[in-house]
Formats: structure tokens, C-alpha cells, sequence
């Protein structure tokens, strides 16, 4: 197994050494090989057999049903009755809480659906006390409860208004698409008994997002109250359709939003990072590095596409929430968006339709997005844990770079791997060459590079 682990080395050009390169043309070849050196280059983690089959699993008509069905329940805006059995978001939360039980059922004990809830007066667009419930099933860990990895979906909707909660208000893409992710993963992941033994696995369906992030701020504030370790959090939202506005196609790419700066750094913390130019290697753009490597491939059939910001312009999500709380969490959105398919109400206009309805949807589309999700989770809960508190020594002017950091005690060891500053993703590793103390007592590990090539070195 290829345990990767995310500690990321600074490049920097050594101008005088590129005045012995002869040729303009070998200076091009120069910098196109870098880096070479000690380590291989890095071969992305492919899934194995057991995964594979997992993935294959996922069922694009099963994704279609839960879609469908959500759709049924007429509106889920947040505001909308609670009590009707067939209409409004209270049906909605009761049918996803009695299917993620229909999986637990059959989990051994392992995974076990809540439906926490609380009271939220009105604040920005709640505009009259409303009970706020998230839907969550939890896949507890045996050894290592405390590390936790979440998938979600928000499975409340909306129309034109936001505070309209009469009106139908579909929601297909937005986001019935995200809660059928995280439905499929918590089906899946309880039918394997590898795939989290030792950490725990939560997918839950939030509410509220669409007036303010309600429910995952609840969920989140309360993750955090008890000191969880989450070590990954991926937002579903809007991965429904593969359709942009004139018409053209995008089937095989999903976006990943990963913010750089965590909000939760005080001001001398960003300073040292700025200091560092680390501004690029924060954990939620590792979390989405380890995600790029290991789930683009011929199982999830998805390129994932990085793209460094918190969201798109003017728009936000659950991943904020967890983010909020000082957690790593990215989110999934399809490539282009349709703006007539989402937050519309339902109509025709010049001919055009309007709304976020059932039809627009490309569920073989969206089952890849729920395999891209699978992919990253199960490798996340097969590798050992994030390894905490490292250091990079500066202390001594040296071409040495000596990292620290405290492992998890249960990792077989770590491998050092290393990017290009200016690179988007990994590219090459040290299994252990370089290194002091890669064994099994690597509990605090300590490791130093040193690598001068093609002109320039690692510091
Ligand atoms: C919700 O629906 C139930 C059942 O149809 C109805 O009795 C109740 O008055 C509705 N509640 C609200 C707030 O409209
Ligand atoms: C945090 O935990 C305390 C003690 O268990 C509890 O009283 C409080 O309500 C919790 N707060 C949140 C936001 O969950
Ligand atoms: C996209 O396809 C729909 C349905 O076939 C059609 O009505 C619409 O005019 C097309 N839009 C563009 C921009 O081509
Ligand atoms: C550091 O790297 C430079 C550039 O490759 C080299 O000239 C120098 O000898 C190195 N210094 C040490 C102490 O290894
Ligand atoms: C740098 O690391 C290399 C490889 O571990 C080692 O041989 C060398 O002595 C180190 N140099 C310094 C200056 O620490």
C-alpha cells in the first residue's frame, strides 16, 4: 500500500548555476526535467481490486431514484412544513432517515443514523422559527473513533425566493445530487468491512444551507464542542449534470474548491505563513491534493479539477462551515453550471424552461462524482492519520531541510513527497531514502532533504 502523506518542500531557482548550462535549449530541457534526484517520481496510488469492485457498485439508476424521490416531496425549502408526511422538507428528512436506517440495519452495529436538530430564530433569511435537522449516519471506528472523515450533501432547496417555502421547489441538481453521494457512500462503506475499521465515517445530509449555512455550522460547531479530529470533510453540491448553459458537454471533469488561507489562522500564524510562502500548502489544499491523486483514474473515470478558491464567486457552501471550525473540507461542483437550473422557480419562459428539475439531471455523471468521493474516503481511512505538528527547521543556514512532525502511532512509517513550488499537484517521492526513521517507532519523525539539481535546489 502507498501511504502518502502530504509534506510539501519549497523550490527555489539557483540563478547562478543556469549560467553553465550552454544552450538556451539546454536550460529549457534543464527546467522541464526538474525535479530529478533523489526519490522516483511519483506514480498515483491506483485503487485495488476490493475497491474497485466497491466502486462498481454505484448505482447511477439507484442515484436516479433518490433524486426522483426527493424531488416528490414537492418543496424542501427549510421554512417548509415539517410534519406533512408527503410534502415539505419534514418528509424529506423522515425518508432519509428511514433509508440510511434501512443500511445501518445491516451494518453489525457499525453505523447508526441520528437526526440532531435544533431550534433557529429568525436570522438572515429564516424568517420565522424553524427547527433546523440534519440527517446523519455515522460508520464508528473500532480503534480510532476519534478520527473522522465526512461526505455531505444539503438536501434543503430553493426557488427564486429564498424565503419562499410554498412555491415547488425541486432542487434535482441542487442539491438532491450531493445527498444521493453521501446516501450511496453510506450504503457502500457499511457493506465493507474495510473500508473504516479503525476511523469513523459520518455522511450526513444538512439543512438550512440555502439561507445561510445553518445546519453544517450546527453540525460542525458541534464536532469541534467535542473535540473531533476531522480530518477531511467533501461537500457535495450541485454534481448533478454535465450539461452547460449552451448545451456543450463536460462528462469526465468535477470541480474541487479548495480555499487557501484557513479562516481560522490568527494573524501571526498567517504571517509566518506568508513569511514561508506557504500560503499554497495549507491542510485543505493537501486534503485536495491527496484527493486529485488518488481518485483521478480509470475507476472514478473523473479528472478532478482543483481550482484554488473557497467556492465560485459570490457563492458558498457547507465545506465553509467545517473550515470555519479550523477542519480541512473542499467541495465538488460540477464543471459548468446551468444559472436558469438553480435557484429558479419553476416556469417558461420564451420557450426557455426553467427550474431545477429531474430532467436536466446526468446521473452516470453524478454516480462518477459519488465513486470520486468513495475513492478519496477509502484511501483516506486506509492510510494512517494526518501527522500532526510539523516543523520545518530554519533555524541554521544550511541546503538541508529538516522536517518534524509527531506520526500516528499505528502508520508503518512515512513517505516525504514534494512538488514543484509552483506546481498544482505532487510530484515525486522519497520512500524513505533520505530519511532517519521511517520505521515503526517513527512515532516522532524526523527527516532531512537534501537535493542540489538542474539548477536548482531545495532548501
Ligand atoms: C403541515 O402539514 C400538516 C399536515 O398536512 C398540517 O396539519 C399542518 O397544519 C401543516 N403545518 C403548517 C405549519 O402549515
Ligand atoms: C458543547 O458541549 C457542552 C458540554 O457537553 C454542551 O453543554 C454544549 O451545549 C455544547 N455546545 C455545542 C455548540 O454543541
Ligand atoms: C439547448 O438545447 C435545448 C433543448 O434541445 C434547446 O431548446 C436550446 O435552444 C439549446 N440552447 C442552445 C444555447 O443551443
Ligand atoms: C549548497 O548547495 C550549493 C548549490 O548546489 C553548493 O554549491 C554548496 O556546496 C552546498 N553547501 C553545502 C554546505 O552543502
Ligand atoms: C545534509 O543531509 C545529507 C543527507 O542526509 C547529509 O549527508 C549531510 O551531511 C547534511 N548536511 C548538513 C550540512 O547537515
Amino acid at each position: 500500500m502507498h501511504l502518502l502523506q502530504s509534506v510539501i518542500l519549497l523550490g527555489v531557482l539557483a540563478v547562478q548555476a543556469l549560467a553553465q548550462l550552454s544552450t538556451y535549449e539546454s536550460f529549457l530541457q534543464a527546467a522541464s526535467e526538474w525535479p530529478p534526484g533523489p526519490g522516483a517520481e511519483l506514480v498515483p496510488q491506483q485503487p485495488d481490486d476490493e475497491l474497485t469492485a466497491m466502486m462498481a457498485e454505484i448505482d447511477p439508476a439507484r442515484i436516479q431514484a433518490i433524486i426522483t424521490q426527493l424531488v416528490a416531496f414537492g418543496t424542501r425549502n427549510t421554512m417548509s412544513n415539517q410534519t406533512d408526511p408527503l410534502r415539505g422538507i419534514g418528509a424529506a428528512r423522515d425518508w432519509i432517515a428511514s433509508e440510511m436506517r434501512t443500511f445501518a440495519a445491516t451494518s453489525g452495529g457499525r453505523m447508526t443514523v441520528s437526526v440532531p436538530s435544533y431550534l433557529q430564530t429568525p436570522s438572515g433569511s429564516i424568517i420565522q422559527n424553524t427547527v433546523i435537522s440534519n440527517v446523519v449516519a455515522t460508520l464508528r471506528g473500532s480503534t480510532d473513533p476519534n478520527r473522522i472523515y465526512v461526505v455531505s450533501g444539503h438536501y434543503d432547496s430553493r426557488v427564486s425566493s429564498v424565503t419562499n417555502f410554498v412555491d415547488d421547489s425541486p432542487g434535482a441538481d441542487d442539491d438532491a445530487s450531493g445527498v444521493a453521494v453521501a446516501m450511496e457512500l453510506a450504503r457502500q462503506s457499511q457493506a465493507s468491512l474495510s473500508f473504516s475499521s479503525d476511523l469513523t465515517l459520518v455522511t450526513p445530509n444538512n439543512a438550512g444551507e440555502e439561507q445561510g449555512l445553518f445546519g453544517s455550522a450546527f453540525m460542525a460547531a458541534g464536532l469541534k464542542n467535542m473535540s473531533a479530529d476531522v480530518q477531511g470533510m467533501l461537500n457535495n453540491d450541485i454534481v448533478g449534470s454535465s450539461t452547460a448553459d449552451d448545451n456543450t458537454t463536460d462528462p469526465f471533469n468535477i470541480r474541487m474548491f479548495t480555499q487557501g488561507i484557513p479562516s481560522t489562522e490568527t494573524l501571526s500564524e498567517i504571517t509566518s505563513r506568508v513569511d514561508i510562502g506557504a500560503e499554497n500548502d495549507s491542510p485543505i489544499r493537501q486534503l485536495g491534493r491527496f484527493v486529485v491523486e488518488v481518485a483521478s483514474n480509470a475507476v472514478t473515470q473523473m479528472n478532478v479539477q482543483m481550482v484554488y478558491r473557497p467556492d465560485r464567486f459570490l457563492r458558498g457552501g457547507d465545506h465553509l462551515s467545517f473550515i470555519d471550525q479550523g477542519y480541512p473540507a473542499v467541495r465538488f461542483t460540477e464543471p459548468h453550471e446551468n444559472f436558469a437550473h438553480q435557484h429558479q422557480d419553476v416556469r417558461v419562459v420564451n420557450g426557455v424552461q426553467f427550474g431545477d428539475l429531474v430532467e436536466f439531471c446526468d446521473f452516470d455523471f453524478n454516480a462518477r462524482v459519488a465513486r470520486v468521493n468513495g475513492v478519496a474516503l477509502w484511501s483516506l481511512a486506509q492510510a494512517p492519520g494526518t501527522p500532526k505538528g510539523l516543523t520545518m527547521d530554519t533555524s541554521v543556514l544550511t541546503n538541508n531541510s529538516t522536517l518534524k512532525w509527531t506520526g500516528d502511532p499505528k502508520a508503518a512509517g512515512y513517505e516525504v513527497v514534494w512538488r514543484a513550488s509552483e506546481g498544482c499537484v505532487l510530484d515525486a517521492c522519497d520512500p524513505g531514502g533520505q530519511c532517519d526513521e521511517y520505521d515503526r517507532a517513527a512515532v516522532e519523525g524526523q527527516c532531512a532533504v537534501w537535493r542540489t539539481c538542474g539548477g536548482r535546489k531545495w532548501v
